[in-house]
């Protein structure tokens, strides 16, 4: 695990369904009704409620950010947000990946949250490129934290090694150390 900002941003590897935080974020789709990858992990995790619940709310935009319960995992929140697909950069990817990370960040400060976990959202099955997504990440996480102090601990979780080297470069740098 490293630490930047004096501590109010993590980057560690593992499994986000093991993160005990306020939220944890999902890199869900359009329909918000389950999926695979981390959507498939956290739905399994949660367990049948946070169907349920994801019923109720109607889809979601890409780029847009909504929250449920957490049910049985340990973070008391799931904030799911819808990634863009990436199809070279010219639909607006990086904007939309930006609103991801933004959106989700306002929710949790709407919802007086202190402490948020993400997972490389968009870097699996939409194919968005890690050295492109993840300095996004990180600036829009470094805006909103210089913006809103009420955000304690914003934690990026990576799911491999490779990704958590690609991570902590951009990081060190745009974080300093
Ligand atoms: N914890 C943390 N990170 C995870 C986990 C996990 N348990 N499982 C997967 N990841 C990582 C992947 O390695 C990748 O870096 O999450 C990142 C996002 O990958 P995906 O889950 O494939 O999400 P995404 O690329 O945004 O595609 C979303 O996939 O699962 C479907 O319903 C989902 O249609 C949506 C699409």
């Amino acid at each position: 695990m490293r630490e930047f900002l004096k501590g109010r941003v993590v980057v560690t590897r593992g499994d986000i369904t093991d993160c005990d935080v306020d939220a944890i974020v999902n890199a869900a789709n359009r329909s918000l009704l389950g999926g695979g990858g981390v959507d498939g992990a956290i739905h399994r995790a949660a367990g049948p409620e946070l169907l349920e619940e994801c019923r109720t709310l109607g889809g979601a935009e890409t780029g847009e950010a909504k929250i449920t319960q957490g049910y049985r995992l340990k973070a008391r929140h799931v904030i799911h947000t819808v990634g863009p697909v990436w199809h070279g950069g010219g639909r607006n990817e990086e904007k939309l990946l930006e609103d991801c990370y933004r959106n989700s960040l306002m929710l949790a400060v709407e919802n007086g949250l202190k402490s948020i976990a993400f997972p490389s959202i968009s870097t699996g099955a939409y194919g968005f490129p890690m050295e492109k997504a993840t300095p996004i990440a990180i600036r829009t996480v470094k805006e909103v934290l210089e913006a809103e102090p009420s955000l304690e601990k914003v934690c990026f979780v990576c799911f491999s090694r490779d990704d958590m080297d690609v991570y902590v470069e951009n990081a060190s740098v745009m974080l300093g150390d």
